[in-house]
């Protein structure tokens, strides 16, 4: 059964290529997540990420406390698509179209393969856009922010694992050194962890190097015997078969849908290992562009929400160490109360919003 309010199909009329807008939930306001433009074998396949990916984003704002719901947006491109900067330029007004027809029950923001630049073309269309660059009155690249609530995640793991959440001397396996892993990787290397890296970009070698990290093929660096591993890329790489080779105590970075299949979770858990579900560990930049462009949170206290990711996980693995759960399904079960309780209307979790600091958000 279709679990999603609205999802819309376009053949953009003037790039030609499928434009997929997947609103999966507006219950806790009005939908927000990023525009994916990613090479698949199949548009069909664009289709199941941006069905996956919304549902995700639903369960992001929800763990975070924003009143927001998940949707996002995927541009499926044949494989070998190589965009020049006017048929980038006609992709980017065929989903502003798309999103300016939604009439503000979903808004955009960057995400794999696009950035806070194509939200500004985004912008001369619809106002229904997040991360502008700063000129253009946005808040700007959200990959810092993220990465900076990756480092609150990875803290709360470290104090779960080792009583303390520092981080100098752990050592920390970084897939992906796009925009989120490549801030990711330098924030730890400043920290004094050590670092093991990899991209599928071997010209990103020389950013390891750079930063004294060891570099491993992609293919290597799951298995790799280090403290905890940080996926920053794409998703599905947790899969049955990787599992029994893990060799990690954790598994907790910001890139979306890690899990191939649900039932993951469940079994990195049976295999000691602490999951801390994506959506929790990588929401450091909707957190921030919701803050800010939204809520018109100054930079302090966006931060301070950003770095209250830390807070999330510490409680989210306290109880599931209580309650004998994964940490997805205690995650998955505080999502789903907020959810239920916004539905019926009830206000029940306005004191643990408040206790974040959180009680004067406008409440959908
Ligand atoms: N790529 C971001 C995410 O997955 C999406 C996003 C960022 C949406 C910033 C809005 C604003 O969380």
């Amino acid at each position: 059964m279709l679990d999603h309010e609205e999802v819309v199909i376009r053949v953009g009329r003037r790039s030609g290529l499928p434009v997929i807008l997947a609103v999966h939930s507006t219950v806790l306001g009005p939908a927000a997540g990023g525009l994916r433009i990613w090479h698949y074998p199949d548009w069909r396949d664009g289709l199941t990420d941006a069905l996956r990916l919304s549902a995700g984003m639903t369960l992001k704002m929800a763990v975070a406390g924003l009143p927001s719901g998940g949707g996002k947006t995927v541009v499926a491109l044949p494989e070998g698509t190589r965009l020049g900067p006017d048929r980038r330029r006609a992709v980017l007004q065929d989903v502003a179209d798309v999103i300016a027809s939604l009439d503000g029950t979903y808004a955009t923001g960057p995400d794999v393969g696009t950035g806070p630049a194509d939200m500004a073309v985004i912008g001369e269309t619809t106002p229904h856009v997040f991360c502008r660059p700063e000129e253009s009155g946005g808040s700007g690249d959200s990959s810092p922010h993220t990465a900076l609530g990756t480092i609150a995640a990875l803290r709360a793991v470290s104090r779960h694992l080792h009583g303390t959440p520092a981080l100098d001397g752990r050592r920390l396996a970084v897939i992906g050194l796009g925009r989120v892993g490549e801030h990711l990787a330098r924030l730890l290397a400043a920290e004094g962890a050590e670092l093991t890296v990899t991209d599928i970009e071997p010209g990103r070698r020389a950013t390891a190097e750079a930063l004294g990290a060891v570099w491993r093929g992609p293919e290597e660096i799951l298995t790799e015997d280090v403290d905890v591993v940080v996926p920053a890329a794409l998703g599905s790489l947790l899969t049955r078969e990787v599992v029994p080779r893990l060799r990690c105590k954790a598994v907790a970075g910001p890139a979306n849908n890690q899990l191939a299949t649900p039932d993951v979770a469940d079994l990195m858990h049976r295999h000691g290992i602490v999951w801390v579900p994506d959506y929790v560990a990588g929401a450091g930049g909707v957190v921030n562009a919701i803050s800010t462009e939204l809520h018109h949170a100054g930079p302090g206290e966006a931060r301070a929400r950003v770095l209250a990711i830390a807070q999330t996980v510490g409680e989210l693995l306290d109880a599931a160490a209580r309650e004998g759960l994964t940490p997805a399904r205690a995650a998955a079960e505080t999502a789903r109360r907020r959810l239920r309780a916004a539905a019926s209307g009830a206000c029940g979790e306005s004191a643990s919003l408040a206790s974040r600091g959180w009680g004067h958000l406008p409440r959908p």
